[in-house]
Order: C-alpha cells, then sequence, then structure tokens
C-alpha cells in the first residue's frame, strides 16, 4: 500500500472521464488500497480513482464516525440507475478543492450498481450522506466537480482563486475545516 498525491484543481485531469474496469484483477486490488491509504490519511469520507490520476471508474468510501469502526466501500464501475425527485441539500467538500465548502442540492435518495472487489454485479439503494457521497465520487468518475453544481460566479471565484495559487506552487486558503465528513472526496 502507498499514499498517493491527491490532484487539486486546476489539474485538467480532474475533468477526465474515467474508463470501465474491465476486469476487477490484483492490479484493480492494489489500486484500491492505495485509494484507502490515500483516502483516510486526508481525511476524507470518499475518493475517486481519478483523484490519485488514474483514470479508472472506482471510488472508495467510508462514511464511519471517528468513534465508529471503519466501513471501507468500494465501488467499481458505479451508475446511477435511479434518482429521487426529492432534493436534499448538503454542505459538500472535495479533497480536489481544499478547504472550500458550499450547499449543493442533490436528488435525496439513488440507487446505483456497481460490481463489488470480486466483480460481482451489485444494486445498492442510499438516501442520506451515502446518497450524496455516492453522487459526488461518480460525478467525479465523469470528470464532473461539486463546484460544477454551484452558481457560476461562485465557481468562477474559486476557480480563479486555485489558478492563482497554484502558480505559486499552493492552494488557496479558505476556513479550515478538520471534519472529515465535510471532505466528501
Ligand atoms: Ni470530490
Amino acid at each position: 500500500m502507498a499514499k498517493r498525491d491527491i490532484l487539486i484543481i486546476p489539474d485538467k485531469r480532474l475533468r477526465l472521464k474515467s474508463d470501465p474496469v474491465k476486469t476487477v484483477d490484483k492490479s484493480v486490488r492494489a489500486l484500491v488500497d492505495d485509494m484507502f491509504e490515500t483516502m483516510y490519511a486526508a481525511p476524507g469520507i470518499g475518493l475517486a480513482a481519478i483523484q490519485i490520476g488514474v483514470a479508472q471508474r472506482v471510488v472508495t468510501m467510508d462514511l464511519a464516525k471517528k468513534d465508529e469502526p471503519p466501513e471501507p466501500l468500494v465501488f467499481i464501475n458505479p451508475e446511477v440507475v435511479w434518482s429521487s425527485d426529492e432534493k436534499s441539500i448538503y454542505d459538500e467538500g472535495c479533497l480536489s478543492i481544499p478547504e472550500y465548502y458550499e450547499e449543493v442540492a442533490r436528488p435525496k435518495a439513488v440507487k446505483v450498481k456497481f460490481l463489488d472487489l470480486d466483480g460481482k454485479p451489485q444494486e445498492i439503494e442510499a438516501d442520506g450522506l451515502l446518497a450524496t457521497c455516492l453522487q459526488h465520487e461518480i460525478d467525479h468518475t465523469n470528470g464532473v466537480l461539486f463546484i460544477d453544481h454551484i452558481s457560476k460566479l461562485k465557481r468562477d471565484m474559486v476557480m480563479k482563486k486555485f489558478k492563482k495559487a497554484a502558480k505559486r506552487g499552493e492552494y488557496p486558503a479558505f476556513e479550515k475545516d478538520e471534519e472529515p465528513s465535510h471532505h466528501i472526496g
């Protein structure tokens, strides 16, 4: 296992559409191990492979609270097959847009099909934080970021700040927030 660097905007790779995994083999399991190590170290509750520069449709997640035992979840080739009309709002953050948070409205519940680590097809129905996180990470596999769901004015402001800071090899200072449930992934 190895902790990998997380790509930060404006890195263009974050806009790539990831490829589906053809076979869940040893290399995919090694990727998943690295993703968990990177995600837990961040700390974040979700991560998509493209965030460490691997354009494959692989997502890791752990929504357990600090005082609960870990609950690692892996979604390979995840796809939303149903979403509720009812929306819910969550104050989202992203490990690729450090320290910036904004409210995003998404379907409150979703049904997602995916492959598990044995390559077996699975389907789950999710609501609450799991539904939000799944949608956020599936967006990453399609090159979509949570700031694409906020106003253009705010998105342009965020991109400008990150572009300017990137020239100095930094990222902009926002109010720091150590609560991992905000660091959706
Ligand atoms: Ni993210």
